[in-house]
């Protein structure tokens, strides 16, 4: 194995929030390769979100880290001043948003917005960034690129406005392109175009893509490896063929039970599961879906789960996993 290029150790983070905190990741450990795509999911609330935010440096003001360490191409970004961390996002890692409209401000056209993300890249002109813009618009699949960079951002569509995002991300050649949600905004046509699309420049760049989805079909097309959450956990981590046929988490098990073409003719999104996450204020000492897992034991609701190894690139939080 190389080197990867995002190492998450050991992370803990919570938010603060009125009484209290939230403990909403919980020693999360997770790394990524050069070049691979890992997809993360989970449903709602298991703080998705959150971990993808942490990666490049960008959750709340009231996030606080409470233990572990983020790398980026070997480094700990949280030891580096702001105007390296600044540069970090760029040049390491880039990322799209669910809703393409944050990537961007409604009052400057794309073309100059494309042109000012690439303040990272040293010695390129103004008028050598205007063509790079011009060209990433392009492969990104934008048919008219003069005119999409004279235009605002509300202008576009909302695929082509993701498009552009994802060009925008590209433009700083990230070794690692973070992406939450970016197709639950679109339409089915749309969302098959943007995983093709990320597919295809993932081969020709390069660069990991860390993707956060609730959708099966986006696991299943785009991604080399899974990490499922739940309640602030990594719950089970596998490659994604071994995830769907051999699925070892219960929890994991639960959301791959429903009859997959029900799944894709209903909504195509992951089912929802009886009971609901516990409170995260107050983690519940055991394993976090114990109350709704069909194996739980005693041991399952008083003490922490293990991680157990499975196999090469695969393992398990769970008491009732064997290796
Ligand atoms: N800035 C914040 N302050 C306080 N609580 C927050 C903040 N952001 C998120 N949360 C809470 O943290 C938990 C995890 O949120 P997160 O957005 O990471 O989940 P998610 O898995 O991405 O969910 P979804 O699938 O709905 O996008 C939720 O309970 C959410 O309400
Ligand atoms: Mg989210």
């Amino acid at each position: 194995m190389t080197n990867p290029v995002l190492s998450v150790e050991n992370l803990s983070l919570r938010y603060r929030v009125p009484g209290g905190s939230l403990q909403v990741l919980r020693d999360v450990s997770l790394s990524v390769q050069p070049g691979e795509v890992l997809g993360i999911a989970g449903e709602s609330g298991c703080g998705k979100s959150t971990l993808a935010a942490a990666m490049i440096d960008l959750t709340g003001a009231n996030a606080e880290r409470t233990a572990g360490t983020i790398r980026l191409s070997g480094r700990d970004i949280l030891s580096l001043g702001q105007a390296d961390r600044r540069r970090m996002r760029g040049r390491d890692v880039a990322m799209v948003f669910q809703d393409p409209m944050t990537a961007f401000s409604p009052v400057l056209t794309m073309g100059s917005q494309l042109v000012d993300f690439q303040c990272n890249l040293d010695g390129v002109s103004r008028r050598e960034k205007r063509n790079r813009a011009r060209a990433m618009l392009a492969r990104v699949g934008l048919s008219d690129p003069d005119l999409a960079m004279a235009r605002f951002p509300h202008e576009l569509s909302g695929g082509m406005r993701q498009r552009a995002a994802i060009a925008a991300a590209l433009l700083m050649r990230p070794a690692v392109l973070i992406a939450d949600e970016p197709t639950t905004a679109l339409d089915v046509t749309m969302e098959a175009q943007i995983i093709h699309l990320l597919r295809e420049l993932q081969a020709d760049y390069g660069c990991a893509i860390v993707i956060v989805t609730h959708h099966l079909g986006v696991i299943a097309e785009l991604c080399d490896r899974v990490a499922v959450m739940y309640a602030g956990q990594v719950v089970e981590e596998a490659p994604v063929d071994a995830l769907y046929h051999d699925p070892r988490h219960p929890y994991t098990r639960a959301l791959l039970a429903c009859d997959p073409a029900r799944i894709e003719e209903h909504t195509g999104r992951l089912p929802a599961i009886g009971g609901r996450l516990p409170d995260l204020t107050a983690p519940p000492p055991g394993c976090a879906f114990a109350p709704r897992c069909p194996l739980a034991s005693d041991r399952c609701r008083t003490l922490p789960p293990p991680r157990v190894t499975i196999g090469p690139g695969r393992a398990a939080l769970c008491h009732e996993v064997a290796p």
